[in-house]
């Protein structure tokens, strides 16, 4: 530990820091992830708790891709109360036209616009030569202008660009217009002494360069992206795009938590400040996770679940002696806390509703009812409920009011006799209906047994099942993913039986197939109830 500042692990004053701005695309690049998709309502979900975690920027979506990508955008733009809100649009008026009146309502609205400049995708990709490309961007960044103050112009696959040509668009898009200059690193090539050098000879060479914020963007092919984030920042840029949990394009982008806590622990030598509240940053990893049904690795950095466990006895010993033996930062910097109340089956509702609150989940009446009983039943089963189960069914119980379908009875015959079958009982728009199933496999007897209850084309794409906590009498948390007519959702389901976990987490799924936003209103997908 070289640091009196890592010692004391209080954040440093941010006087005499320059300001660094946090631009979350956690909905967009990270909803590009493939999988990752959420639903209108979870975007919206997710939206406020960036705008609570203090991000400056959030880029919420690509407008032009889908009726609903608008609609979501339009929808943040018109809620969020303190963060810019941004809209991505590739270099074409109509895109752009489309971004602007998505993101028209925001307080602060932003257009990005890109296009990509290096040989290779300049070539390949647009067709292009560069002398077109460069007209391009200053008609593009022109035309967002027109429609809004703040524009960011990104150089795609700006880290495999020549320089002198990366020099001539940066320039133009300035000229043109733009506030915000985003070099990315599209396809995570390069490492951190290059993009700090990339950084300082734009900002050196580009005559305009101070009238614009330079910004990196970096994706982790190589592992590298907090790396070359940081770097980035001692080249000059002034704004992170990153995403929580590193969600993104292919090995994902800078994870907005890993940057933020490099910022706040090695404060000492990185001078910058920033808004993000740190101790929500489980809770919104958790949130993203939850939505997307992208697990956290256990050893990921900050909001991984060995973050901040020792295993070994030399750790624990040092770390009983001094926690700073083996911690750079407390847990509760990162909102990991040691709950207060410990639940059992003489707990009340209360009590249950006051634990949600401090694990920082706020679930609406019906979903609470239904989590309190499926609590209550939990704790008749197993000797001790952790927080881990808590977590279970509260996310169990996210966005699930108002469904269509839910699991009322379900019983199973397995083993090696055969066949698999399970005799399903559905609550199906009020009203209970059994089938009877076989299949290779007890899931596969259940989801047989769902699809002649709801008759549906959607494929499985991902069925994931972990263990919530320790201990053979451990809640099943069980990932479903569907997909159907290009669109996926994921869903999760948790129960001490697997089987019903499993029940409930494609139940859930299907009824967020069934449910297609539009202009915030559900409507009945392909998804098809009996009649
Ligand atoms: O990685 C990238 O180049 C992007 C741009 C659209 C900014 O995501
Ligand atoms: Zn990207």
């Amino acid at each position: 530990m070289t640091s009196d500042n890592s010692q004391t692990q209080e954040p440093v004053q941010s006087s005499n820091r320059d300001r660094v701005i946090i631009f979350d695309t956690t909905l967009r690049d990270g909803e590009q992830s493939p999988g990752a998709t959420m639903t209108f309502e979870e975007k919206l979900e997710v939206a406020d708790l960036l705008d609570a975690l203090g991000v400056d920027v959030i880029e919420a979506g690509f407008p032009i891709a889908s009726e609903g990508d608008f609609e979501a955008v339009s929808a943040i733009a018109k809620r969020v109360k303190r963060a810019t809100v941004a809209g991505l649009a590739r270099a074409a008026f109509k895109d752009i036209d489309r971004c602007a009146d998505a993101v028209r309502h925001a307080v602060n609205p932003r257009i990005h616009t890109f296009i990509s400049t290096s040989p290779l995708h300049m070539k390949y990709k647009l067709q292009k030569d560069p002398a077109e490309v460069l007209e391009m961007v200053t008609a593009q960044v022109t035309r967002a202008r027109n429609h809004v103050g703040d524009v960011e112009w990104s150089a795609e696959d700006g880290t495999r660009t020549e320089m002198d040509f990366l020099c001539r668009t940066v320039e133009a898009a300035i000229k043109a217009g733009a506030t915000t200059i985003n070099i990315p690193d599209t396809v995570g090539y390069t490492v951190p002494d290059e993009y700090e050098r990339i950084f300082r000879t734009v900002r050196e060479r580009v005559p305009n360069s101070d009238k614009a914020i330079f910004s990196v963007h970096c994706h982790n092919d190589l592992g590298l992206a907090v790396a070359n984030t940081l770097a980035g920042l001692a080249g000059g840029a002034r704004q992170i795009e990153c995403t929580i949990n590193g969600i993104g394009e292919r090995a994902g982008n800078a994870a907005l938590e890993e940057v933020v806590m490099a910022l706040r622990t090695r404060a000492d030598i990185l001078p910058y400040s920033n808004n993000i509240e740190t101790s929500m940053l489980t809770r919104a990893s958790k949130l993203v996770s939850a939505v997307t049904s992208f697990p956290v690795q256990y050893n990921k950095a900050i909001v991984g679940r060995n973050a901040f466990a020792h295993e070994s006895g030399i750790h624990q010993d040092g770390m009983l002696k001094n926690a700073q033996t083996y911690e750079i930062m407390t847990p509760e910097s990162v909102g990991v806390s040691k709950t207060s109340l410990v639940m059992g089956k003489h707990s009340g509702r209360a009590a249950f509703k006051s634990k949600l609150k401090e694990m920082g989940y706020e679930l609406g009446d019906n979903a609470l009812e239904d989590a309190f009983k499926r609590f209550k039943d939990l704790a008749d089963k197993k000797k001790i409920v952790y927080d881990e189960d808590i977590e279970a069914l509260a996310e169990d119980g996210i966005g699930h009011a108002g469904e269509r379908i839910s699991v009322e009875a379900l019983t199973v015959i397995a083993g090696t006799m055969g066949p698999q079958t399970a005799t399903m009982t559905l609550n199906i728009d009020g009203q209970s209906q059994t089938r009877q199933a076989v299949g290779n496999g007890p899931v596969d007897a259940i989801f047989n047994a769902i699809k002649a209850l709801v008759p549906n084309e959607a494929t499985l794409e991902l069925y994931q099942v972990h263990a919530v906590t320790e201990g053979t009498d451990a809640q099943a948390e069980v990932s479903v993913r569907l997909a159907e007519n290009g669109r996926s959702v994921n869903a999760k389901g948790a129960d001490p039986d697997t089987m019903v976990a499993s029940a409930r987490a494609y139940v859930a799924a299907l009824n967020k197939l069934m449910v297609k936003r539009t202009k915030g209103k559900p409507e009945p997908m392909t998804a098809r109830l009996k009649p």
